[in-house]
């Protein structure tokens, strides 16, 4: 008889035969910027994560720091909108002066900066808008300047986010021009038009002020479809693919593990962390065990990394069970 509970029989067995690991070192943690001054604001929706200005930034990027995490992910939320997002590419703007001061203090923490349009467009999608409908190609020049003035103001990595095609190539082509040829592009490849986003959405103030994102996001009901979107980017030139949201959507992200040699990045998105946050607040799960389960299934789908707004959390919890 086959005796699979041999190798379960210790501890020191299990460990020995363990596949897969959640470390500190996968983990990037997303941020919410704000303009203005000396605030630090929660976020009802998403306890535990706050937007914080410029200023009062210090405080979590040395928690950042200390838990051990290498990557953040930054979001801006700006004073003014309007018609074409003028504020992502501002040089003065919330996102490139988080760069600049998360730079001067922690050099080797990895600055990975959102590309969309959406947190700064009066409409709230994430592209020019055009008698009710989303601009592709006249979008693609807003997204490479947001780009470059991201890198310029010394971003490592930039991420755009908007799912309009042929993005991944004009921001390479953007970057290259201006000489930053070693900024890397992480693509959100497969990213669905999920119900998932809600908190996230309040957190950056960025929901559609008519329609919805489905003429440019992924409908849900499409998995084979993501993997042409993933071809896509990759034959663009990005560095890192991004599937999102992460645990109702593994197995695009396991499809997605399997026909891509480049880095892959599972998100777990906001409601995800919404869900498990309510769940464990009043008392009905375990926190601790459900997300360090939840990151251990992203891994175990393929997941080189993953973007999650518990990974402070995590992190420390990791570090703990050594
Ligand atoms: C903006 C953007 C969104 C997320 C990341 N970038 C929201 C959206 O597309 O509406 C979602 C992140 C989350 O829910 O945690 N394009
Ligand atoms: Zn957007």
């Amino acid at each position: 008889m086959e005796r699979l509970r041999r190798l379960r029989r210790t501890a020191a067995i299990r460990d020995l035969v363990r596949e897969n690991h959640v470390r500190a070192d996968d983990l990037i943690y997303p941020l919410f910027v704000a303009a203005g001054n000396d605030s630090v604001t929660p976020v009802e929706s998403m306890p535990g994560v706050s937007q914080y200005t410029v200023d009062r930034l210090g405080e979590v990027i040395d928690r950042v720091v200390s838990a051990g995490v290498k990557a953040v992910l930054l979001f801006g939320i700006p004073d003014h909108k309007d018609e074409q997002g003028s504020g992502a590419w501002d040089e003065e703007g919330p996102v490139c002066r988080a760069i600049r001061a998360i730079k001067a203090r922690a050099p080797g923490l990895v600055v990975i900066a959102d590309v969309c349009l959406c947190e700064y467009t009066s409409h709230g999608h994430c592209g020019l808008v055009h008698d009710g409908s989303i601009l592709n190609d006249a979008t693609l020049p807003l997204l490479a300047k947001s780009a470059v003035a991201y890198a310029r103001a010394g971003a490592d990595i930039v991420a755009p986010s908007d799912m309009m095609d042929g993005r991944v190539a004009a921001i390479r082509a953007a970057l290259d021009e201006s000489g930053f040829v070693d900024v890397a592009v992480m693509s959100y490849s497969a990213k669905f038009a999920s119900a998932y986003y809600g908190p996230f959405r309040d957190a950056a103030g960025s929901a559609p002020q008519f329609g919805d994102r489905r003429t440019y996001q992924m409908d849900p009901a499409n998995g084979r479809e993501a993997l042409r979107e993933v071809a896509a980017d990759v034959a663009e030139g990005a560095d890192f693919i991004i599937a999102k949201p992460a645990l109702a959507y593994l197995d695009v992200l396991a499809r997605t593990c399997d026909v891509c040699d480049l880095p892959v990045v599972a998100y777990n998105v906001s409601g995800e962390y919404a869900m498990v946050k309510a769940a464990a607040a009043n008392g009905w799960i375990d926190e601790r065990r459900v997300v360090l389960e939840n990151l251990l299934a992203m891994k175990r789908a393929g997941a080189r990394m993953i973007i999650t707004y518990h990974a402070l959390d995590a992190a420390e919890w990791i570090h703990e069970e050594r």
